[in-house]
């Protein structure tokens, strides 16, 4: 049986449809992880969850331990990562409380421990398609089979945080080919390539990217369309599980 893992980010610090089973601290020759991974039964499947940013959620992107959170998981046997994160939506189908399951990344972020690579022998990982295409495919038939509306294809940009983008950052973005902003898709992608762990991601939409749309953006917006998307999320990792 493959070990598969889920990564809550913010509006999942707890997956309520998890049936506990086991919770264990681990430590890692890079520090704590960010939380205790518990180990539990979603739709009669096995599945580890962490909290990406701690449980409760403390933990700002920049300062979150990547390393040790892919270690951890790699110690406990994982072979499959769904993570899930809340992202800004830049491109026109991207709206707020959608789904989009991405397919490409560009890394904006900066100053972060982003590889296991820096003491061993130089290796340089494949990373022309960041996430696993057999995960994401799943996910999309899963999405097709619970009747919840994706869109199966996205770039990912990830800026370093915690402050939301300026209108022009989105505009440059865009214009690289960005569809989607969060800040905790890497190095998070990249360590479990590193780990040869099979990686996709589900990007929940929180709200229009910086100058989408009119004003500001606010907490209270965000947290909003979070709950609402954070419903399909649970459906759909009901779904994927079953498969
Ligand atoms: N930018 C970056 N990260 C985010 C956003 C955003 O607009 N919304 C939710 N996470």
């Amino acid at each position: 049986m493959t070990t598969l893992a889920i990564i809550g980010g913010t509006g999942l610090t707890q997956l309520s449809n998890l049936t506990i089973l086991k919770r264990e601290q681990l430590s890692t020759p890079y520090g704590a992880p960010s939380a205790e991974f518990v180990t539990g039964e979603l739709n009669n499947t096995q599945v580890i969850f962490l909290a990406r940013h701690g449980n409760p959620h403390s933990i700002a992107p920049h300062n979150i331990n990547y390393r040790a959170n892919i270690w951890g998981l790699k110690q406990l046997g994982v072979e499959q990562i769904i993570a899930v994160a809340a992202v800004g939506g830049i491109s026109g189908d991207m709206a707020p409380a959608h789904i989009a399951i991405p397919d490409q990344i560009i890394d904006y972020s900066y100053g972060r421990k982003h590889t296991y690579f820096d003491e061993a022998a130089l290796t340089h990982i494949d990373f022309t398609y960041p996430y696993s295409q057999k995960l994401r495919s799943r996910l999309i038939s899963a999405a097709a089979d619970a009747g919840i509306k994706i869109t199966p294809l996205g770039t990912y940009g990830c800026t370093q945080g915690p402050r939301l983008e300026t209108a022009a950052e989105i505009r440059r973005m865009e214009h690289d080919g960005c569809d989607l902003v969060g800040m905790t898709g890497m190095p998070e992608a990249a360590l479990a390539k590193e780990l040869a762990i099979e990686y996709a991601a589900i990007s929940v939409i929180a709200n229009w990217a910086a100058g989408k749309s009119e004003g500001e953006i606010t907490m209270a917006e965000i947290e909003r369309h979070l709950d609402k998307g954070m419903a399909n999320v649970a459906e759909l990792l009901r779904a994927f599980v079953g498969l």
